[in-house]
């Protein structure tokens, strides 16, 4: 079966279903190919933070009706070590800037719904997905749905599969540069039926490494603790979780402990491509590049891609130009490495480092003291922490 379309989009995460919105408000039909189904992609526990941008796009596209509803307003974070706690108050250093925590699957079920609503395609549980003719002015995208075999026969391939889609994978050897640090850690992530021990974020940096502290509402709480890179959750029964976390995060109170819900293992590395380009297929997001979430980025970068990339194929569509689409790697490219460059630092920041020596580590610690004394550099954190302006 074929069906014509002007915009395949593959993958159905935040980047490719908020495209697929966006475009069709500028009147451009798209169709969406998942392959997880609906069901998966709705309950997969991500990221929890909203820059300002990202809740004015969400905003001006008609889609954060439920988010300002149960999403949660944060005016800081608090940094904690060697047993001092220090507040970074957002809107005193940036302007009256602030986040929203709101979890990325219900960002993702918004949009589903509104997709759907509007009479979007979105083929979830499709198998076998490649990409084709990408030079071409009329490329394609293949994939089987149910055993049957379907072509989407298309003029711009949006590639939003992810760090481990295909669309990356079938750009020619030599075309890309890649830029990469895989740190020697991972983050152990549990979301659990606990009351939030404090209103806002709290990001440890302890002897015995970082722990993070977010939630999702007022009855469930988002933890995550440093672990090695290799670290299995099997190793780690609930008690073991809630111990450590209160060796890390616990200022002599305990945490309300209540029933883990989620368990996860997230490897953490920094990865770009470049370019976000070849042909007629366009890569966003994780597809294109990886933060690790120390910054909490990643969401954020990947709905900047898609807010630049809805407005070069509105202008393809409308007069033929291309202009937009050209420089659509190097206008995102630009925002990305300043991502990259805070959650990198974010993470060095933060984290206990195997290899570090004395030297290091008082380094490390110098500059968290620095940052906490300083009002200069307590902005420069808030004012990466709550987003960049757009450029345009
Ligand atoms: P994805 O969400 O990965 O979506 C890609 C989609 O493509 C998926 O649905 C996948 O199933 C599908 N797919 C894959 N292969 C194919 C294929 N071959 N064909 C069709 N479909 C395919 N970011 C933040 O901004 N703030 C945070 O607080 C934050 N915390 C995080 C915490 C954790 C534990 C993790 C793991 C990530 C966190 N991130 C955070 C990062 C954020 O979750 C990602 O950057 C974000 O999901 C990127 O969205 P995306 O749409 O580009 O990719
Ligand atoms: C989350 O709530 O999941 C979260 C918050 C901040 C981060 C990463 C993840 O830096």
């Amino acid at each position: 079966m074929r069906i014509d379309t002007p915009v395949a989009i593959v993958g159905a995460g935040p980047a490719g279903l908020l495209l697929s919105h966006l475009l069709h408000l500028e009147g451009i039909e798209s169709v969406v190919i998942e392959i997880r189904s609906r069901d998966y992609v709705e309950h997969r526990v991500r990221a929890g933070v909203l820059e300002q941008g990202t809740v004015d796009v969400l905003d001006e596209c008609g889609a954060a009706e439920r988010m300002h509803r149960e999403g949660l307003v944060h005016r800081g974070i608090e940094l904690r070590f060697d047993g001092r706690r220090h507040r970074i108050d957002f809107p005193g250093l940036t302007g009256g800037r602030s986040i929203v925590v709101y979890g990325q699957q219900e960002v993702v079920k918004d949009l589903i719904r509104l997709r759907l609503a509007a009479g979007g395609r979105i083929l979830f549980e499709a198998d076998d997905v490649s990409v084709h003719d990408l030079e071409s002015s009329a490329p394609r995208v293949r994939f089987l749905k149910g055993g049957e075999e379907i072509e989407l026969a298309c003029r711009i391939v949006a590639g939003c599969d992810g760090f481990h889609g295909v669309c990356r994978e079938a750009i020619p050897a030599g075309v890309l540069s890649f830029y990469e640090r895989v740190y020697p850690f991972a983050w152990l992530g549990i979301l659990a039926q606990a009351p939030p021990p404090s209103e806002e974020l709290i990001y440890a940096c302890h002897e015995r490494g970082f722990a993070l502290y977010s939630m999702r509402s007022p009855a469930i709480s988002r933890l995550y603790l440093q672990v090695a890179p290799d670290e299995e959750t099997v190793n780690w029964p609930d008690a073991r979780i809630w111990r450590e976390l209160n060796r890390r995060l616990g200022d002599g109170a305990r945490l309300d402990e209540g029933p883990i819900l989620e368990k996860g293992v997230t490897g953490m590395r920094s990865f770009i491509a470049e370019p976000m380009q070849f042909g007629k297929l366009f890569l966003a997001g994780d597809a294109a590049h990886i933060v690790p979430p120390t910054g909490a980025k990643g969401l954020n970068i990947a709905v900047a891609d898609v807010r630049v990339l809805s407005r070069a194929i509105a202008e393809y569509f409308a007069s033929g130009t291309e202009t937009l689409l050209k420089a659509y790697s190097q206008t995102c490219l630009k925002r990305v490495w300043r991502a990259e460059r805070f959650s990198w630092w974010m993470t060095a920041m933060l984290h206990r480092f195997p290899e570090h020596d004395g030297f290091q580590h008082r380094l490390q610690r110098s500059e968290l003291d620095y940052v906490v004394s300083s009002r200069a550099a307590s902005a420069s954190l808030a004012e990466n922490y709550v987003g960049l302006p757009f450029d345009t």
